[in-house]
């Protein structure tokens, strides 16, 4: 029996720039975008929605994935020119795809995707045991 495939809310930052970006008419989140457009077309689980500015400039390009009562994640120093980024986030939206409550240990993700994680966000009603209530 197949297990139906999550809701996933893959979000990318339109406004993200790279050094590069000076001599270009497209910014680097632009590129990413359509990357991720391209590559995510047929997949009928994954909403893609573009943000301008995901307050991670610092980090671009930016990407965050969420789904109903799962983490979010985001993600930071994406290169759009680096095609193990676009198809890595292919296996990492599976494996997400997969897990009970979002939660990615690093060694279930792609290589790539190991060390520029930005932040992770349990749900906001997550019985996961790596939140710990302070105020009994
Ligand atoms: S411009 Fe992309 S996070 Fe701010």
């Amino acid at each position: 029996m197949s297990q139906k495939e999550k809701e996933i809310i893959l979000s990318v930052c339109l406004t993200c720039k790279l050094n590069e970006d000076e001599n270009n008419s497209k910014l680097a989140g632009e590129k990413l975008a359509h990357k991720l457009i391209d590559k995510f077309k047929n997949k009928k689980n994954v909403t893609l929605r573009g943000v301008n500015c995901m307050s991670n400039c610092k980090r671009s390009c930016i990407v965050s994935l969420t789904a109903e009562n799962c983490f979010t994640y985001v993600f930071g120093d994406i290169d759009p020119k680096n095609s193990d980024y676009i198809n890595s986030l292919q296996e990492l939206l599976l494996t997400y795809s997969k897990s009970e409550d979002g939660f990615l240990r690093r060694r279930h993700r792609p290589e790539i995707y190991r060390s520029n994680i930005v932040g992770r966000f349990p749900a906001i009603n997550s019985k996961s045991n790596i939140i710990i209530n302070l105020k009994k």
